[in-house]
């Protein structure tokens, strides 16, 4: 499927209430300063019909999506930038999420940069793909002959077994090629240790996994630097503080 066909078609289905194949983040009066990562053309953020006093913010590293997502909600700012460096500030945003992205990213990256931008207190919503649909695909692609989609399907599955078994994804053989699934402990891990909890997960034919991260949290941590409850003694300072999220670093 065209590109631009599938954005708009998962805004029709999000748009749509009665669909079963709608998935959307819980949006509370609280959440002012809204993150999606991995945004597309920002069907989710559109979708969700946020309130004129809403920031909200979308990233994804492809300009097409993101021109698309422009002309049909101007009012969401849109940022091309990838998931793993997010040139925003630190502390910024009440709620990330990141729906059926983070699979296509260095997945230990690109959520420690959520954990990273949100306050202390902010929430998560993620949407991940389980071992089966990674398997299902590779087993489409080897019955249709799609060698090298199965050959990339097989680097997906060896990748996903990577990150379950060692927290460590395996460099994808081309850049931007990156792709994995998710297992609910290793997540649950990865959102401990960078310090989140209220952790759940949701099955569905994706997993949805919601966190929130835990008030008094250094919001300048990154993941590795210094692990959990070793933050609250190394970083004194109080956030930043800003109206602006974006910054200068380049993408
Ligand atoms: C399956 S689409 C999901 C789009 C949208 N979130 C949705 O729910 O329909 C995955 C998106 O992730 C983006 N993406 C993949 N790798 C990325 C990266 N490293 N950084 C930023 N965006 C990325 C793709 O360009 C694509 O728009």
């Amino acid at each position: 499927m065209d590109i631009g066909a599938y954005h708009v078609l998962e805004l029709q289905i999000a748009s749509d209430p009665v669909d079963r194949r709608r998935c959307m983040p819980a949006i509370r009066s609280e959440h002012r300063r809204i993150l999606d990562v991995g945004c597309g053309a920002g069907q989710t953020l559109i979708a969700s019909r946020l309130g004129a006093d809403v920031t909200a913010v979308g990233i994804d590293c492809d300009e097409r999506a993101l021109s698309l997502g422009r002309q049909l909600n101007p009012g969401i700012r849109l940022i091309r930038a990838r998931g793993e460096s997010l040139p925003l500030a630190s502390g910024f945003f009440d709620l990330a999420i990141s729906r059926v992205a983070l699979p296509y990213m260095r997945t230990d990256a690109a959520l420690a940069e959520m954990a990273r931008v949100l306050r202390a207190g902010g929430d998560l919503w993620i949407v991940l793909h389980p071992f089966s649909m990674v398997w299902d695909e590779l087993k489409a692609s080897l019955a249709r002959r799609r060698w090298r989609t199965a050959l990339h399907r097989a680097y997906a599955l060896a990748n996903g077994a990577a990150l379950h078994l060692t927290g460590r994804q395996i460099p994808a053989p081309v850049r931007g090629k990156d792709r994995s699934f998710q297992t609910e402990a290793r997540i649950v891990r990865m959102l401990q240790s960078l310090g989140f909890d209220n952790i759940r997960v949701e099955r569905r034919r994706f997993f949805v996994v919601t966190a929130t991260k835990r008030a008094a949290c250094c919001n300048r941590a990154r993941a590795g630097h210094f692990s959990w409850p070793a933050r609250h003694s190394r970083c004194r300072r109080p956030p930043p503080c800003s109206t602006r999220p974006w910054t200068k670093r380049a993408w």
